[in-house]
């Protein structure tokens, strides 16, 4: 029995490696998914027939009403989660793999005869399992965009008590260690980590959410095989560490991004403190605003267009109506590329998604870096719900989102943006490309505006 369940477990990690390698291109992440999810359907299997559960059949019942509570919610959740709201859906989800780390733990820990290495993965697994869980609902409350989460939130002393914070979580941790496993010490951990898991991502915001979400997800994977080793389960351990694994080289691609040192966006209050010139200033007066028919005579004469998705193309749902527009433009001859911003939406990916689903082909979509020199050559660039990722003020150095690298519309001879009004994006900060020489808003929702587009290219 013992090698059936060995001999599972390892085709489920295999399963896991290969379908991480298949979500690393399009093409292949259907099948990568499937291949994932193959894994952990045999990995659940397995834990299933292996475990010595507690008194059978207990141990099943309670594992069945456990199943039941949490299909039902997940289905609900699910079932009526809009698809912009997907990033916070991410969030939590990243939250509840904390919070279960920190459940099981404390469950093992009140077990008598915990081996030496179950004991520290305990109080290990409370201790990034809580951060993770705290940490991510604060993501989800900045993402769901609550007022009093939604501006990076600064106080005195906030890196000192931070500092002393995590020291006071890691010598409970020891001392917990030390005194054999102590349940009433692993709750005090639990409540000081509560508190460092909110003060941690609080004074994050702005701009800087993607790196924040992506070490969430890391850490909800470094508490799982924490709790792979609670467990003595070497599935758990294996998944756990393949999530914190690409978790941590998410983190450092979405820091890239930004171009922002992860040690600055977590020990410094970042997307806050800069200069922020009011709207009046920016906009006064000189914006120009535009119609479906000015926009297709302007493509008259166009060879090239560089379309820039962003996140209100998510939130029009736009992107098949994107798709019926660059095909238009392409019968016409015009050549149609998409400047892809990494952190453009509000999940890794979300861009590529959409775009994808709209069965927009890979080819076409390019990187800020491949399109940018090109820009002075393109005829018309057409910004669809995009904002912070195309606004002029990250060249700014005293600018909240200062040095953070963008689409360059603002140098391309025409560019049309697509949005409702001139509010801001997640930044919180007017952009000056609606008030260049160069640039004509028109404004409305993004699906509308572009099937307007497209029936006035075909008049
Ligand atoms: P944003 O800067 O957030 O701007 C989106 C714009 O879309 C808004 O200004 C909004 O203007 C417009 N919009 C909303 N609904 C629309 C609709 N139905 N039709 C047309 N336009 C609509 O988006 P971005 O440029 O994609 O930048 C993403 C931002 O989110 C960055 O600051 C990034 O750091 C942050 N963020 C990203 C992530 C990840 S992982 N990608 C995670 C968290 C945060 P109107 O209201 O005027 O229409």
């Amino acid at each position: 029995m013992g090698n059936f369940i060995n001999f599972a477990y390892l085709a489920a990690i295999i399963l896991f490696i290969f379908g991480l390698k298949g979500l690393t291109h399009p093409r292949t992440a259907v099948r990568g998914n499937l291949l994932g999810a193959l894994g952990m359907l045999i990995a659940i299997i397995v834990t299933l027939i292996d475990q010595k559960l507690l008194a059978f059949p207990l141990g099943y019942i309670l594992i069945a009403m456990g199943l039941v509570v949490g299909a039902v919610a997940g289905a609900i959740l699910a079932i009526k989660i809009e698809m912009t709201a997907m990033p916070q859906m991410v969030a939590l989800f990243n939250g509840f793999g904390g919070a279960a780390s920190v459940l099981v733990a404390w469950a093992e820990l009140c077990n008598e005869g915990n081996s030496n290495t179950a004991i520290v993965a305990a109080m290990l697994a409370g201790l990034i399992g809580t951060v993770t869980f705290w940490g991510s609902l604060v993501a989800f409350a900045k993402l769901q965009e609550y007022k009093s989460f939604k501006k990076p939130y600064d106080y005195p002393f906030q890196k000192i008590g931070n500092a002393v914070l995590a020291a006071v979580v890691v010598l409970l941790a020891v001392i917990g260690i030390l005194l054999g496993g102590n349940v009433a010490v692993y709750i005090l951990l639990v409540m000081v980590a509560t508190v460092l898991g909110i003060t941690l991502v609080n004074p994050i915001g702005g701009a800087d959410m993607p790196v924040v979400i992506a070490l969430l997800n890391s850490y909800s994977g470094l508490a799982a095989t924490a709790t792979g080793f609670v467990l003595n389960n070497s599935v758990l351990i294996v998944a756990g560490s393949l999530v914190g694994a690409s978790g941590l080289i998410l983190t450092s691609i979405m820091c890239k991004a930004m171009n922002r040192s992860l040690t600055n966006v977590l020990f410094g209050v970042m997307g806050d403190g800069g200069e922020t010139a009011s709207a009046d200033d920016v906009y006064g007066g000189k914006v120009k605003s535009t119609s479906a028919e000015e926009v297709a005579m302007l493509f008259d004469t166009a060879r090239r267009v560089v379309i820039v998705p962003g996140y209100g193309m998510a939130v029009a749902q736009a992107q098949h109506a994107v798709r019926d527009l660059t095909n238009h433009l392409e019968d016409r001859g015009v050549e149609v590329e998409f400047a892809v911003h990494p952190v453009a939406g509000r999940m890794p990916g979300h861009m590529n998604v959409l775009l994808a689903e709209a069965e927009i082909p890979y080819e076409q979509l390019k990187e800020p870096d491949e399109v940018n020199p090109a820009m002075s050559q393109t005829d018309v660039v057409i910004v669809i719900g995009a904002n912070d990722v195309v606004n002029p003020e990250a060249r700014n150095p005293k600018s909240a989102i200062a040095g953070m690298p963008i689409i360059d519309c603002d140098k391309a001879p025409t560019c049309i943006v697509i949005k409702r009004s001139l509010s801001p994006g997640f930044a919180g900060i007017p952009n000056p490309l609606f008030a260049l020489e160069n640039t004509l808003m028109y404004f409305g929702d993004g699906k509308k505006a572009i099937l307007d587009l497209v029936s006035a290219l075909k008049e």
